[in-house]
């Protein structure tokens, strides 16, 4: 659970931003929501090298250096993130670790690093994608620091096959968000068949969140409604995504840092099980439900209307895995608005508004 620069600042980066944010983490609550990481994206850097190889930080956005940096980000208590790519260039063509890898890992150690984003742009035909992250796995492995391996190749080779393999923690496996409905719902919508390959030790990684975002910054296409929010959010909390806030969160609303600390959702995502939900049969496509168990015998149920008006499907008991052979039944209570509906035998039918999600946190009885 973190930030990222990208979504909103892109190239219009600086230590004074990244400061901020991190002040923010502490005095808005997110640190204590569990929100940890502050990464700096693409575009940090100069455009050459040191005359010793090394990566060195653009003077005008990083006149301190990122050691300085890093410091300031521990002294809040937070973790450090940075960028680089396996490629030739950066995709905003900087220069990139491409067979700088092992220098470039003992420099992030160097500077405090605690998050490496991977990223796949310009990579040489030459290598196979595989091999571009084993060799920066291994380099971060020999750094002599503790870095989170954050790969980043929108699932190119099938990426959720072999990428843990290569020490990583976490993969993108789908194209950059965009801050639109279409957006976050087509990667929701591509990822959930692909959920088993996630799991405690390496997540997929739905990309950075929009949550927020309203159509200003870098990714914005159009932006979403604050319920269209609600459903993305809940979307990467039911397939336990890392959590990359990527809106300017010192002008966010107190509706949005509500929705980006609900305990209830965070607690859904950080299941220390990680199980993929399952969608509910026949629903997948224009409304989805996704029934997900969680540990300690609890369980998450989310129904989400990407249609253009009001659905009210049934949930039935048996498409969950209780039929009523079981002799039990489900007590369920909505997350946002605490409405319950307790002992239910067979089924229950959910109004939910266009555009718009319900979610539930539920537990078994026996009748
Ligand atoms: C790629 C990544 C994005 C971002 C940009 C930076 O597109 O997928 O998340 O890091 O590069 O240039």
């Amino acid at each position: 659970m973190g930030w990222n620069s990208w979504n909103t600042f892109g190239t219009d980066i600086s230590e004074e931003l990244i400061k901020q944010t991190a002040d923010f983490f502490v005095a808005s609550g997110l640190k204590d929501a569990g929100y940890e990481y502050i990464v700096i994206d693409d575009c940090w850097a100069e455009m050459e090298r040191s005359a010793d190889g090394k990566l060195v930080p653009d003077a005008k956005k990083f006149p301190n250096g990122m050691k300085h940096v890093s410091d300031y980000i521990h002294s809040k208590g937070l973790k450090f993130g940075m960028y680089s790519c396996a490629g030739l260039m950066t995709c905003a063509g900087y220069p990139s670790s491409f067979d700088h890898e092992f220098v470039d890992a003992r420099t992030f150690a160097e500077w405090g690093v605690d998050y490496l984003k991977y990223d796949f742009c310009y990579a040489p035909k030459y290598i196979n994608g595989p091999l571009l992250y084993y060799r920066m796995g291994m380099a971060l492995r020999e750094c002599g620091r503790e870095i989170l391996f954050s790969a980043c190749n929108w699932g190119s080779d099938n990426v959720w096959q072999w990428i843990r393999s290569t020490g990583a923690h976490m993969y993108r496996s789908t194209g950059d968000i965009s801050d639109t409905p279409n957006s976050f719902r087509d990667i929701a919508l591509s990822q959930i068949p692909l959920l088993g390959y996630s799991a405690p030790g390496c997540y997929n990684d739905t990309d950075m969140l929009i949550v927020g975002m309203f159509g200003k910054g870098n990714v914005a296409l159009g932006g979403c409604t604050f319920e269209e929010y609600k459903m993305h959010f809940a979307l990467w909390c039911m397939m336990a995504s890392p959590l990359m806030i990527g809106c300017d969160i010192r002008n966010m609303s107190d509706e949005v840092l509500d929705l980006l600390k609900n305990k209830d959702l965070i607690r859904i995502d950080q299941d220390e099980e990680a199980r993929p939900p399952y969608p509910l049969a026949g629903r997948v496509g224009t409304d989805l439900v996704l029934f997900k168990f969680l540990s300690d015998r609890e369980y998450a149920l989310g129904v989400f209307n990407f249609t253009d008006g009001m659905i009210k499907p049934y949930i039935e008991l048996f498409d969950l895995g209780l039929p009523l052979s079981s002799g039990c039944c489900m007590s369920f209570r909505e997350i946002f608005s605490g409405e319950r509906i307790d002992n239910v035998k067979e089924c229950f039918s959910v109004a939910v508004p266009a555009h718009s999600c319900k979610m539930y946190l539920g537990r078994i009885d026996r009748i």
